[in-house]
């Protein structure tokens, strides 16, 4: 009876609050918003952003003929830019801050604000210097092939393989050892306690409710998920301690050579690593290999490029710049199933010029990846996998992929992950052949799992492999 009248109050709170939320406020009425009913909808159903921007972002955009709407996400109004060009200007203005994100969502409880990631200014530049520094002193291509390796000797005589297991598996453990030197040793032991304590935490972050209505973590506080949240942080923390006696050739170890770091900067930026690289390196993995099981033509033809330039040789960075397809096809698949559909958003301290629009200081204002990789008088098609795009300069690139974001707040662990994807995936080529299996869940298009963290990881991806020889 107590727990209904609860229910019932939490409910009725709820839906006040959502009647508010109906509307733009007053200063945001003169940016056209993207109907509200349909979003929510499309929010508490779990549908994924590639989907929504589909069937209701883009069709909108078009219809008003804008490159900037207004749209209701995560509890918030947000300014989101639909154009590349339109968007650079926004990420280059000095103007534009990464948004402080409330505490309330346990994301940003795990993350924290002082890192690389959140932070501005002075603290942002001198984070950015030590983590590139970092980046490029570690030489994780070793580690990569070694993992590859492994992966490969799992899938052994090939058969039905669960891939976006195996690729969330493969990320976790080049995190663990190139980033924090620690063997999570998820490929060999996916039972793991790290491992499983790391899905549970994501799948208790990621309730859409919560997702959609942060508000909700302050009126029904979720103990037990904080709880997860707190250990799986005071894991990782364990990690960075014993890091500290055994340096290796990892990035935290050259991270530790900056002598003015705090623990806390060590420990955030850390997990920010661990969240920014690892399901986002997961998802382009899955989805390429995914792309080419639907494209058989393509996976033969990038099949080919391996073999002539890396022959039976372990990969090497420099062999890369002499594989323009498998580039290429890694390129297309992150522009189909972006791994991040979004920047963060940013706000200013002044009005800013947005498109068409005045956009008042304050409000939140971001990069929709997944619109502006399907914008279809850019990309001729723009739902087809097709690599050969990105060998003309006019697509490509510069036709404003932007899976890694733009300007001086970029990936600076673009050229990492790059390598990460390129060694698994050639290696792979030279040992399998796969296909996807007849009624696949994915075989109109990919299905990605709904996650907290706005990245698309394709779900319950079954593919059969075959080996070559
Ligand atoms: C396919 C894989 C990846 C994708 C698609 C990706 C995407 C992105 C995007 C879109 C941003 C910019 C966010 C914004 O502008 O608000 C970003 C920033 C960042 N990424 Fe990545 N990332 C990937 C892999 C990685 C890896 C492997 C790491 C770490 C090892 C990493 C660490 C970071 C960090 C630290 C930032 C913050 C940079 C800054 O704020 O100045 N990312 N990433
Ligand atoms: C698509 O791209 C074109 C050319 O860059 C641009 O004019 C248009 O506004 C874009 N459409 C949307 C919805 O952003
Ligand atoms: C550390 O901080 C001190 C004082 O702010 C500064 O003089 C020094 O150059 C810094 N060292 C590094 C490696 O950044
Ligand atoms: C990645 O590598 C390219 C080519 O070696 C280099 O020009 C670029 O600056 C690197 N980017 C990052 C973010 O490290
Ligand atoms: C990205 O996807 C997530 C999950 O589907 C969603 O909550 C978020 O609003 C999306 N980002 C943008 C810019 O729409």
């Amino acid at each position: 009876m107590l727990l209904l009248s609860v229910v019932l109050l939490v409910l009725t709170a709820a839906c006040f609050r959502l009647y508010q939320a109906l509307r733009p406020p007053p200063h945001l009425q003169h940016i056209p918003s993207v109907p509200i009913i349909p979003l929510l909808f499309s929010y508490l159903s779990g549908e994924v952003e590639a989907q929504r921007v589909k069937r209701l972002v883009l069709p909108f955009a078009r219809r008003i003929g804008t490159d900037v709407v207004l749209v209701f996400c995560l509890g918030d109004w947000m300014v989101q830019i639909l154009e590349p060009k339109v968007a650079r200007q926004m990420l280059e203005n000095p103007h534009a801050y990464k948004k402080r994100q409330s505490k309330d969502m346990l994301l940003w409880r795990l993350i924290g604000n002082d890192n690389i990631f959140m932070s501005n200014g002075e603290m942002a530049k001198r984070h950015l210097r030590i983590t590139r520094d970092a980046l490029y002193k570690t030489s994780p291509q070793n580690i990569f092939v070694d993992l590859a390796r492994t992966t490969i000797s799992l899938i052994e005589n090939g058969g039905r393989i669960r891939w976006d297991d195996y690729a969330i598996r493969y990320t976790l453990d080049a995190f663990g050892l190139a980033v924090v030197g620690y063997n999570f040793d998820a490929l060999r032991n996916p039972d793991g306690s790290f491992v499983r304590k790391y899905h549970h935490v994501m799948t208790a972050i990621a309730n859409p409710l919560y997702v959609v209505f942060p508000i909700l973590e302050r009126w029904l506080p979720r103990r037990a998920v904080r709880g997860l949240v707190d250990a799986f942080v005071s894991d990782l923390c364990q990690i960075l301690e014993e890091k500290r006696k055994t340096p290796g050739d990892d990035v935290i170890t050259y991270m530790f050579q900056d002598p003015n770091m705090t623990e806390i900067e060590y420990r955030d930026n850390c997990i920010v690593m661990f969240v920014a690289g690892h399901d986002t390196t997961a998802g382009a993995i899955a989805s390429i290999v995914y792309y080419l099981a639907r494209n058989l033509d393509i996976q033969e033809k990038v099949r080919e490029e391996v073999f002539e330039v890396l022959g039976g040789d372990d990969p090497h960075p420099n062999h890369f710049n002499r594989t323009p397809y498998l580039n290429a096809a890694l390129k297309e698949a992150m522009r189909c199933n972006t791994p991040s559909n979004t920047t963060l958003p940013r706000v200013a301290d002044i009005p800013l010029q947005i498109g068409g629009y005045l956009v008042p200081p304050g409000t939140s204002i971001a990069l929709n990846i997944c619109a502006a990789h399907y914008n279809d008088s850019v990309w001729d098609d723009p739902y087809k996998f097709n690599p050969e795009r990105f060998l003309e300069p006019s697509q490509g690139e510069g036709g404003g992929w932007s899976t890694f974001s733009m300007g001086p707040r970029s990936c600076v662990a673009r050229n990492f992950s790059l390598l990460e994807q390129r060694v698994l995936v050639s290696m792979l080529l030279r040992e399998f052949r796969w296909t996807l299996p007849k009624g696949s869940i994915h075989q109109d298009y990919i299905k990605n799992g709904f996650s907290a963290f706005a990245l698309s990881i394709p779900e319950n991806l079954e593919l059969d492999f075959e080996p070559i020889r």
